[in-house]
């Protein structure tokens, strides 16, 4: 194998189960990874092979999903649940086993079941294989920095109570840099999360906003920020004073001390594209801390953009380009139309709605006897989906249309099914995304599972087709594997279907995941064995 013979194994096991924290100023029970909160860290070798072995001793049912990671030919250990795999239930277990290929940076891992993911979650950091090196200077440490959100309540009675209703479900009650929210929020102050760095080296920061339902800007006090990677693809350097990161995104910067030697924070907020009603606009923070300075110093705060700054935002997610060039596919097999947005259900004759949101209109349902992909393997779909997930939205939409909202028609009310879009192996690929901003202004960062995609282009109000090849990056896009769709306007990606199997794709707010924001790909075997749908593992967990 072309691997050679230093790619490794790397074995972990996660024992999932109750973890009693303080936050706030009160004790929560929370679900965690071996008691670590955030969960333990996965580091790896490009090539090498991953087997975690997870334990399930919590209350709940759970799976895990590897953000991400391609999974060419193990879609049985992806994790999503009841797409690829039936949740393992409690005092069971499952291994999953996949290999890191072709990609290089920082992902991350997350519980893939109900909202769990607010608690169970890590950071999966893919080095270069041994006797290569990064594209930059060797920095002198590496910084995981996890933002998040924390609840007080729990979580799984937060979204069934929020999918109940049919209403949006109360916001979190902080976010976090590494699980703490900082000395900005009440009995925070000692556990703040704190770097301490020496003046003149570089420190490479990677983070993730595995946040449940807001995009975040982060920045620190006093320094720039290079990016350097982002969703495990090296960029060119990009250099800046913020970043924003939609749930899903990683973002690898390089961070020079070079400021005089004092406390600086780092700190992140959300970034909401419009004005709602009522959220969290305090800022979590951590401190820098430079060798020498006194650890009394109060911190200088960076000027963050406001909560809307969509320009900011947007300026931010248009100028990531790969560091090389690719050879983006020219010609498309399969071209795709989708809408993403929220709209409603369940209307009753007295005119009360319940909120759904919906690909095309269609409202993803999941099934619940068994797995998309076990359905597949079995050649069993019948009763479980259907393969006719529309290539284009139900009716033509106008986004400038300050009228829209009189006559939405089929856009705005919606049905809950379970439909598919089946492609063949080895297609390519393209999806204009457009958010239709009907209900909720808001963008909706879409993850494909199993695939890295191009972003080919993004921008404002309706996208026309008749000149958005125009303006397409067919040189160097960057390569992602989620895209935040910006409120009224919309992003076209281009991928290759080389994975035979079940691929979900889905808003990574997980208010609308819950609501049906999710479509999922069925890619059929392809020829050859090395592109066939391996069985699954005997100890795939059963409905
Ligand atoms: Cu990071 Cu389907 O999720």
């Amino acid at each position: 194998m072309s691997f050679g013979a230093q790619a490794a194994v790397v074995e972990h096991t996660f024992h999932v189960g109750n973890k009693i924290v303080n936050r706030l100023c009160e004790e929560r029970t929370i679900v965690a990874v071996n008691n670590k909160f955030p969960g333990p860290f996965i580091k790896v070798h490009e090539g090498d092979t991953v087997i975690v072995h997870v334990v399930n001793s919590s209350p709940y049912n759970i799976t895990i999903h590897w953000h991400g990671v391609f999974q060419l030919l193990t879609p049985w250990a992806d994790g999503p649940s009841y797409i690829t795999q039936c949740p393992i239930s409690p005092g069971h277990s499952y291994t999953y086993k996949f290999k890191i290929v072709d990609q290089e940076g920082t992902l991350w891992w997350h519980a893939h079941v109900s909202w769990l993911r607010a608690t169970v979650y890590g950071g999966l950091i893919i080095h270069p294989r041994l006797g290569r090196s990064y594209p930059f200077p060797k920095p002198h440490k590496e910084v995981p920095i996890l933002l998040g959100e924390w609840w007080n309540a729990n979580v799984v009675d937060v979204e069934s109570v929020g999918l109940a209703l049919g209403v949006p479900p109360n916001n979190s009650d902080a976010f976090t840099i590494n699980a703490r929210p900082g000395d900005l929020y009440p009995c925070s102050k000692k556990h703040t999360y704190k770097l301490k760095v020496v003046q003149g080296e570089t420190y490479l920061l990677r983070i993730v906003n595995a946040a449940l339902n807001n995009q975040l800007f982060f920045s620190v006090a006093g320094h720039s920020l290079t990016v350097v990677a982002a969703d495990a693809g090296y960029t060119k350097p990009y250099k800046t004073d913020v970043l924003v990161l939609a749930p899903g995104h990683t973002t690898d910067v390089l961070l020079v001390a070079d400021a005089p030697p004092a406390r600086y924070y780092m700190a992140a907020r959300a970034y909401i594209s419009a004005v709602v009603p009522s959220f969290d606009n305090t800022i979590t923070t951590g401190i820098i801390e430079y060798e020498g300075a006194s650890s009394k110093s109060t911190p200088t705060l960076p000027p963050l953009p406001a909560f809307n700054d969509t320009p900011t935002a947007h300026k931010f997610y248009t100028s990531l380009k790969s560091l090389e060039p690719h050879k983006v596919p020219l010609t498309v097999d399969e071209s795709m139309f989708v809408t993403v947005g929220l709209g409603f259900y369940d209307c009753l004759a007295n005119g009360t709605c319940k909120i759904a949101a919906s690909m095309n209109n269609a409202s993803f349902e999941f099934p619940s006897k068994t797995s998309l992909l076990q359905a597949h393997f079995d050649g069993a779909a019948a009763g479980i989906y259907t393969a006719d997930f529309p290539d284009t939205p139900p009716t033509v939409f106008d986004y400038t249309n300050q009228t829209r909202t009189l006559n939405p028609g089929p856009l705005i009310v919606t049905e809950r099914v379970t439909k598919v879009k089946r492609v063949k192996f080895g297609a390519t690929v393209e999806m204009v995304l457009q958010n239709t901003a009907l209900v909720g202004i808001e963008n909706h960062p879409i993850h494909l599972h199993g695939f890295n995609f191009y972003v080919l282009a993004q921008g404002f109000g309706n996208y026309n087709t008749k000149e958005g090849w125009r303006k397409f990056n067919l040189v160097d896009p960057q390569v992602r594997n989620t895209i935040a769709v910006p409120t009224g306007g919309w992003a076209v990606i281009r991928f290759v279907a080389n994975n035979p199997g079940i691929w979900l794709m889905h808003c990574h707010l997980d208010v609308h995941l819950g609501w049906g924001l999710s479509m999922a790909f069925e890619v059929e075997d392809g020829p050859t064995i090395e592109s066939k749908l391996p069985p699954p593992p005997v100890d795939l967990p059963r409905c």
